[in-house]
């Protein structure tokens, strides 16, 4: 991926789970460990202003947003391969999202899944999530960005993004790169411990951050049948074996073995999961503790970032200023 310039948002609307982790954390630090940084930009910035849509409540949106930087930096996110930084530390951003607004039609901007999914469940959809593809297209086009990594969700958001470009560039002449989604490797959705798509909304998750003991509630709890040690089990039938596979690969062919001739039982399956997940989880746990108690390290990180990054949305919006007419 030579010369390329590659940028995603997270939202800090709530703590993640190992769902956010496998689905869409860890694939962004993988990506940057894949990427030679001579020849690639790297941006990955905290989407606050999106976060606003949802989350009315300073003191959480300010722990949310210092939590998720420190999150990110536990897990692997290397700040000399990537520019970290917030979205509302650089006001270019909302000033390129209004540019758009005036450039976009309500009935085109209707379309949007997020926004029609509000109306059809009647919920009162605020003017921030009717507008959020535009501020999203902002994000992206500042930064000439070429690839977007996202989950399958907000591909339709990229398209935005791109749609936007090309009007942009059609009534102002050419001025914003279009940029493509990449979706993200699918792993599919992790369940929960009820079987659903593991998510907050349905409170069947496992923070990425727990505790030895909340580690081995949220197992104890993944529901199973009531086949006994020595019946023969179908691997692809069990809510726990989804969950080996992410975390208990080593052991993957002797568990599948033993799950088929029927010599495990689920108490043993069980015991072989927490053991797993708290060999995955403790040491991120510790590495986050470390990357907390230093808080002026982790400012310093998000300082260098907005600066690195806040220079190229300048450059790009004199651009765009002299384009439009308010240079
Ligand atoms: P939640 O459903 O808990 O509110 P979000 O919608 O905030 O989670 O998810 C943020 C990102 O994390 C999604 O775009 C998706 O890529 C990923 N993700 C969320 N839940 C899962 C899951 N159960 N399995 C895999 N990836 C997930
Ligand atoms: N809407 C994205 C999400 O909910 C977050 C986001 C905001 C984003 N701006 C972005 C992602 C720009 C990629 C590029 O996950």
């Amino acid at each position: 991926m030579a010369n390329q310039v590659i940028l995603t948002g997270v939202k800090p609307s709530n703590r993640p789970h190992i769902g956010n982790y496998f689905g869409a954390m860890k694939p962004m630090v993988d990506l940057q460990n894949d990427t030679t940084t001579d020849e690639t930009n790297i941006y990955v910035f905290l989407a606050d202003l999106h976060a606003l849509t949802t989350v009315q409540n300073g003191a959480k949106l300010k722990q949310f947003s210092e939590d998720l930087i420190i999150d990110y930096l536990a897990i692997g996110l290397n700040p000399e391969k990537v520019i970290i930084f917030k979205q509302s530390e650089i006001p270019e951003h909302t000033l390129l999202n209004w540019i758009f607004n005036c450039i976009t039609t309500v009935p085109y901007l209707s379309r949007a899944h997020a926004y029609k999914d509000a109306v059809a469940k009647s919920k009162e959809a605020n003017v921030g999530l009717f507008d959020y593809p535009l501020l999203m297209a902002a994000d992206i086009l500042m930064y000439d960005t070429d690839i977007v990594p996202v989950g399958q969700d907000q591909k339709q958001h990229v398209e935005y993004a791109r749609d936007t470009a090309e009007k942009f560039n059609f009534i102002y002449g050419e001025t914003f790169k279009l940029p493509k989604p990449l979706i993200v490797e699918e792993i599919g959705n992790l369940p929960g411990n009820d079987g659903r798509k593991m998510s907050k909304s349905y409170g069947n998750h496992l923070p990425l951050f727990s505790t030895d003991e909340e580690i081995k509630k949220f197992v104890m709890s993944i529901k199973t049948d009531s086949k006994g040690i020595e019946e023969p089990k179908n691997p692809d039938e069990d809510l726990l074996f989804a969950f080996h596979k992410l975390l208990s690969q080593d052991q993957l062919p002797e568990l599948t073995k033993r799950y088929q001739e029927g010599s495990i039982g689920y108490k043993e399956s069980k015991e072989i999961l927490i053991a797993n997940l708290i060999k995955f989880i403790a040491p991120l746990r510790d590495k986050r503790t470390l990357i907390a108690a230093d808080k002026d390290k982790v400012r310093q990180i998000l300082a260098a970032g907005t600066t690195k990054a806040r220079e190229q949305a300048q450059a790009k919006m004199a651009e765009v200023r002299k384009k439009v007419g308010l240079d």
